[in-house]
């Protein structure tokens, strides 16, 4: 090589360096996260609040992801017409939650098959002890449940969880504190496979857990609120189910009569005006902040029954937008259809590049290989 031609390269090499650092600084940081429809698709105020209220505030300054995680759903969902329905439930409530998609990629999981390729490869690199100290399935142990009967798609569960969020490298997740684990799994599977192969592949996420909504209580005031527990508050569902769910919160045992003082602390109905309440509601005696209301309650100025209406009216002006998107969506299949069409794609384009890279790095790729992305 002459000295010419090693200057050039040098200089070409510094160009080189110098673009790929500018287009790491200009990529808007990234965030993914997902929802698995093993329920029957339907969000609660818990789940909102807990999952979909961060994203959407993530999405006015970050690159989102957001997938309805089918394949996870598998390992409890083995009949086709429930899966089905549960997944396009599921579809309709998020959309609907998050309005405008700026920012966002919306996609299904199942319609990116580089999760199930990634998936087998991490598990080559991933210890059984890691998998066995997931809470999932150690919990599913106590519950009496043999362990020749788990199904190894519970028990790999961490491993595809991983693969979603490794695949497009974001710098957070977004996650209720129930998966935080997970999280901790992913980073640590991601670092042994970046260990294994030398290489810097996988960025590590951090979990990302607001404390003030990490674990939203359901209305029995008890437990965690869980669609499996009963104890949940509608987003989507009929005005008169949501009002009897209102109705039955748990708000101060101790108040016998209405002009009794109450008590605010652990009383649900407050913990949900604390996010939900309309301050410019006309309701109760010209109570126009939440202040003013929380003190008469106390004072015993005003009833469970005031508060409740007072709760239930907040919860439809605020979900009101998101309740016409809903209804407007189920009308429109086709064009649901292209916003996951659309999702699909962009997510297919990430998740590809960084399954190349995977490849290349493992020795999938040599003299023969004719696959591309
Ligand atoms: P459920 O327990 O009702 O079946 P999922 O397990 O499907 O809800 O959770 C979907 C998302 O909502 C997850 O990100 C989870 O962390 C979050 N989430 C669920 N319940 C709550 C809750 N009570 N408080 C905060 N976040 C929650
Ligand atoms: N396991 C998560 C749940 O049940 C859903 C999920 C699937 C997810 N893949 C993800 C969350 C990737 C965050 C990142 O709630």
């Amino acid at each position: 090589m002459s000295y010419l031609e090693g200057d050039l390269k040098k200089i070409y090499n510094v160009i080189r360096r110098k673009n790929t650092n500018e287009k790491e600084n200009i990529r808007k940081k990234r965030i993914l996260s997902g929802i698995t429809p093993s329920g029957d698709g339907n969000l609660h105020i818990g789940n909102y609040l807990g999952a979909v209220r961060q994203f959407i505030e993530f999405a006015k300054s970050y690159d989102c992801f957001l997938m309805v995680a089918d394949l996870h759903a598998l390992t409890t969902v083995q009949d086709k017409a429930t899966l089905q329905k549960n997944t396009e439930n599921l579809i309709l409530n998020e959309l609907a939650l998050l309005g405008d998609l700026h920012n966002i990629t919306f996609f299904r999981q199942s319609d990116v098959v580089m999760h199930a390729e990634l998936t087998w490869i991490l598990n080559n690199v991933t210890p059984l002890g890691l998998l066995k100290r997931a809470h999932a399935y150690k919990d599913k142990l106590q519950n009496d449940v043999m362990e020749e009967e788990i199904n190894l798609g519970l028990f790999n569960y961490p491993i595809l969880m991983a693969s979603d969020i490794l695949l497009y490298k974001p710098d957070f997740v977004p996650v209720g504190r129930d998966q935080k684990q997970h999280v901790e799994i992913c980073r640590d599977i991601g670092g042994r496979f970046n260990k294994t192969y030398k290489l810097k592949i996988f960025p590590l996420p951090e979990p990302h857990i607001p404390e003030e909504v990490a674990v939203i209580m359901g209305t029995d005031g008890k437990r965690k609120m869980s669609k499996s527990l009963g104890n949940i508050i509608g987003i989507f569902e009929d005005e008169a189910v949501i009002k009897k769910q209102v109705m039955s919160t748990y708000t101060d045992p101790t108040r016998i009569h209405a002009d009794d003082p109450g008590h605010i602390e652990g009383n649900m109905v407050f913990a949900y005006l604390d996010f939900f309440g309309d301050p410019t509601s006309p309701r109760l005696r010209g109570a126009s902040n939440l202040n003013r209301l929380k003190e008469d309650y106390k004072a015993g100025r005003v009833g469970d029954v005031e508060v409740k209406n007072y709760l239930y009216e907040s919860l439809l002006k605020y979900f009101a937008p998101a309740r016409e998107r809903y209804a407007e969506l189920k009308g429109n299949p086709v064009k649901v259809k292209k916003i996951l069409q659309d999702g699909a794609a962009r997510a297919r384009e990430v998740a590809g590049a960084t399954m190349s890279e995977v490849r290349e790095s493992i020795g999938l790729t040599n003299s023969y290989s004719f696959f591309e992305y």
